[in-house]
């Protein structure tokens, strides 16, 4: 099943053409530029050659669900700005100053293996609804027993999400508390749903929760619950 992963049959680092009927939304969100030259801020949610045509069907559709604002895409980049890295400086005063080196290679972890390897994906968000959704292709460098996802790719995930989720509702937080229940290994290189929703707003605290399901619904791969605490400046130490 591996082979069928359409990322192992492609030349790291070397532009392919877009398998499958490429959509007129996707060549265009697409450009055609070198590798090289997008590599700092090129946007990683968009289709790549490593997608499966199941991921790029769920992408479409949801490209389609945005096209009257209820959902946006939300644009992700490997490498996190200067401006975030002072802004996220404000909640952590007292922290010591970390070595230039080492943060010049920082980038945000499930963007940080080749393309099609490991986390593809996309979110998308409602915001009259709270709700975040996140098209998973998870590839086989997140292997846990063979031929599924490891259980710590499938709660990055899900933090990831849920985390997107909060964000957006509630500004800067940090992850508190992630329950998650495995109910059924997830096959590697499938593709499968993460619909989170924002339950409740308490003082500083946010739950959110979601689910992971296959492509027809019809499977649920896990559930979780999750707790988010809003970061105040003067009540935040490292
Ligand atoms: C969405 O979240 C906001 C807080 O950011 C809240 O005021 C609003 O009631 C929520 N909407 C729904 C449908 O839960």
């Amino acid at each position: 099943m591996l082979r069928s992963c359409v990322s192992l049959l492609r030349t790291p680092g070397v532009l392919c053409v877009p398998l499958g009927g490429a959509s007129p939304l996707a060549r265009d969100s697409w450009p055609l530029r070198s590798y090289s030259s997008e590599v700092a801020h090129r946007d990683h949610s968009l289709p790549n050659p490593s997608w499966s045509k199941d991921m790029r069907l769920i992408f479409d559709q949801f490209m389609k669900k945005s096209e009257d604002g209820s959902w946006k895409r939300l644009p992700s980049y490997k490498f996190i700005s200067s401006k975030r890295l002072e802004e996220v400086k404000i909640f952590f005063p007292d922290s010591k100053p970390v070595k230039e080196e080492p943060l010049s290679q920082a980038r945000l972890f499930p963007r940080s293996l080749e393309e099609g390897l490991g986390f593809e994906y996309a979110m998308f968000h409602n915001q009259v609804e709270n709700r975040t959704v996140c098209i998973l292709q998870g590839g086989p460098y997140l292997q846990g027993i063979p031929g599924f996802l490891h259980g710590g790719a499938i709660a990055t995930m899900i933090d990831s999400t849920v985390g997107m989720c909060a964000v957006l509702t509630g500004g800067a937080v940090m992850t508190a508390n992630l329950n998650i229940n495995f109910r059924r290994p997830i096959p590697l290189c499938s593709v499968v749903v993460i619909n989170s929703q924002l339950d409740k707003i308490e003082g500083r605290k946010l739950f959110v929760s979601c689910n992971v399901q296959s492509l027809d619904e019809k499977t649920l791969y896990s559930e979780a619950t999750s707790l988010f605490v809003k970061l105040d400046p003067k009540k935040t130490s490292p």
